[in-house]
């Protein structure tokens, strides 16, 4: 299936833009840059990411989230496949399996002004993350996997359901973590919207408000960066109820983290309607 996908979206691809500093991981269609080594991803779909030096972030982080392989450097997932386009918008969507889950069908319906990719590339796992993933691989997911760079014209972005840890250390971090991404986000100049996370109903029935509450510290780090939101949060509710085991757009009954096409079609409605409203006419449909 991978192989199928990487032969498929071949064609499309091109080689690095700065070639000289970037290297072939194998004989994939994966680059690094030349200070840094191809590693062994399991969900990227090319199997290489590239290993990122991250200082103590796995000791900072340990304990919270899924937490980071102990040491000082990480594989980070490689960032979009393909090439930009160079007459439509580009859309990059960053977060874990359930943006995952939407993009496909975001893309479907931004067909018309917008090309949507999803970083990092991973089509079949948790993407995004953690928090503590994010702050040590951002910079990967915002070039393309051949190591282009990109004029993103809009950036939305998730992190959440890999972060459950409900502890007071673990939430305060999480909102230490999220303003680093979104701060660095900011800085590029571009259009950048925040995507709440989607319920976790096993745990808010327990009395866990873990998603509640990073939710909450989400929406107002967004408003202190003026960052539109896009509230899949409520989105999920308003079809599923405020608190809820079972719903007919959850993929599993109980519902747990992911959806079915009939939820993962309502957030991608949720999306469009968003991104179309904050994306406006852009320059490369003028000067192409
Ligand atoms: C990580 O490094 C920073 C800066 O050097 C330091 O202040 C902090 O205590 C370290 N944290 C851990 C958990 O090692
Ligand atoms: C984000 O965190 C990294 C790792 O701790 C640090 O090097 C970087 O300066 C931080 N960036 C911002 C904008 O806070
Ligand atoms: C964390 O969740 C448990 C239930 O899973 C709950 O009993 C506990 O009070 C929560 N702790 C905090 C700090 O929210």
């Amino acid at each position: 299936m991978a192989f199928l996908a990487i032969a498929t979206l071949l064609p499309l691809m091109s080689m690095p833009v700065d070639g000289a500093s970037a290297v072939r991981c194998g004989e994939s269609s994966s680059y690094c840059p030349a200070d840094m080594a191809c590693c062994t991803s399991k969900y990227s779909p090319s199997t290489y990411g590239c290993e990122v030096a991250i200082g103590n972030l796995s000791d900072v982080s340990a304990g919270c989230g899924d937490g980071l392989p102990k040491g000082d450097t990480l594989c980070c997932k490689m960032g979009p496949a393909e090439s930009p386009s160079r007459s439509l918008a580009n859309v990059l969507v960053i977060g874990d399996s359930v943006s995952i889950g939407y993009t496909g069908p975001l893309a479907k319906r931004l067909f018309d002004v917008a090309k949507v990719q999803h970083g990092p590339w991973d089509v079949s796992d948790g993407g995004a993350l953690d928090t503590a993933y994010g702050v040590g691989c951002l910079d990967r997911w915002l070039v393309t996997q051949a190591q282009e760079m990109v004029q993103w014209d809009l950036i939305t972005f998730n992190f959440g359901l890999h972060d459950l840890t409900n502890s007071s250390h673990c939430e305060g971090l999480y909102a230490q973590q999220l303003a680093n991404i979104t701060k660095r986000l900011v800085a590029l100049n571009t259009k950048v919207m925040f995507v709440t996370t989607t319920p976790f109903m096993p745990l808010r029935t327990k009395g866990n408000t873990v998603v509640e509450d990073m939710n909450t510290m989400a929406q107002k780090l967004a408003a202190e960066y003026n960052l539109p939101v896009i509230d899949l949060y409520h989105t999920v509710t308003g079809a599923c109820g405020a608190v809820y085991s079972s719903c007919s757009i959850c993929r599993t009954n109980p519902c747990s983290y992911h959806y079915n096409a009939e939820g993962m079609s309502l957030q991608a409605a949720s999306m469009e309607a968003a991104i179309r409203q904050h994306l406006g006419p852009h320059a490369s449909l003028l000067t192409v």
